[in-house]
């Protein structure tokens, strides 16, 4: 087979994080407050994860959707800083790349967000060729795509026919209908990736063996994220459990998940053991709340190993 140019294709959104902080009063319909603190950065999900898995080191190239403007810049500036190929993300005259504002008072937070750009992604922006220059697929926060999400399952039977291994990370469904044909679709998928709520909303089950019990049949491995308890990976005969790497000084968590996919994913393409590739997910997790953002603390590979050992006793 012919060698592949990237590890992984990462196929989702993108949008800026416009945060304010040290509001003088909470915002108040009709009212101007002054924020004495003020961050412009990378967001999304699938962007984190994308940024962390190549600082780990693995080869990675985004495919998603952002208007012609100046944020697309800055996301296509901080991707490739972090070495990812971002040729392939479109930039669409007429439309503007998403944005979430968020104000951040006390211990209060108010979000906005407008979707932008990724809300008309769709499966034929997604070239063959594009595709088959990966070894690897993952998907993200796929109720955020509406123009992809119909066909999610041809997307990854084709990554599969390519010859490709995929992953999956679901993320939160806004309007809390959890439509996704599971059993179609988890047959393709080698590697699904969502946190407890998820997978609970998706099956209507209270409990995570239940969960697992009703997707065991068409799933291969399921790796449920599961905060300060840690994570479970179902591998078609056992569950196993890891406990977190307890962080007591926590900066904050935005983007734990996508990191902790990151650990798992970069692992799993080095073909190290399965329970390898959760304890490694757990450190790359835990690390991630060290710094503030999803980035913080991934902003080189030396920084990464440094928390890695010097917080949680791991050689990464
Ligand atoms: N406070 C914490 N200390 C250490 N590790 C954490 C902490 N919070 C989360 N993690 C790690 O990050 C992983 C993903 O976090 P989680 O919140 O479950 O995901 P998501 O962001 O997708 O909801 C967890 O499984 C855990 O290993
Ligand atoms: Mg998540």
């Amino acid at each position: 087979m012919a060698i592949k140019e990237f590890d992984t294709l990462v196929v989702g959104e993108l949008n800026v994080d416009l945060i304010l902080n040290k509001l003088e009063a909470f915002p108040a319909i009709g009212k101007e407050v002054l924020a004495k603190e003020m961050r412009l950065a990378l967001g999304s999900s699938s962007a984190i994860f994308a940024n962390n898995l190549s600082i780990l080191g693995s080869k990675v190239s985004f495919v998603g959707k952002v208007g012609y403007d100046s944020y697309s810049a800055l996301i296509s500036s901080s991707l490739k800083k972090a070495g990812v190929h971002t040729d392939n993300i479109i930039k669409s005259v007429g439309e503007y790349t998403g944005i979430t504002v968020a104000y951040n008072f006390d211990n209060d937070r108010m979000m906005v967000t407008y979707p932008g750009a990724m809300e008309t992604f769709k499966i034929s922006d997604i070239s063959e060729q594009v595709l088959a220059s990966a070894r690897h697929m993952h998907l993200s926060s796929v109720f955020l795509q509406p123009g992809l999400k119909p066909d999610i399952v041809t997307l990854f039977k084709k990554a599969k026919s390519l010859g490709l291994t995929t992953s999956f990370d679901p993320q939160w469904d806004p309007a809390e209908k959890w439509d996704i044909d599971l059993k179609a679709l988890l047959p393709f998928v080698d590697v699904f990736l969502p946190n407890a709520l998820e997978v609970m909303n998706f099956t209507s089950t209270g409990s995570l063996s239940a969960s697992i019990e009703k997707i065991k049949g068409f799933s291969n491995i399921v790796v449920v994220k599961d905060g300060t308890n840690g994570a479970h990976m179902w591998d078609k005969s056992k569950i196993t459990t890891k406990p977190a790497k307890l962080n007591s000084n926590v900066v904050d968590c935005i983007g734990a998940g996508d990191s902790f996919n990151a650990g798992f994913i970069h692992s799993f393409l080095k073909h190290k053991p399965l329970e390898e590739c959760l304890e490694t997910a757990t450190v790359t997790g835990a690390v991630n709340t060290t710094a503030a953002g999803g980035t913080g603390a991934f902003q080189s590979i030396d920084m990464v190993k440094r928390i890695a050992k010097t917080l949680f006793d791991y050689n990464l």
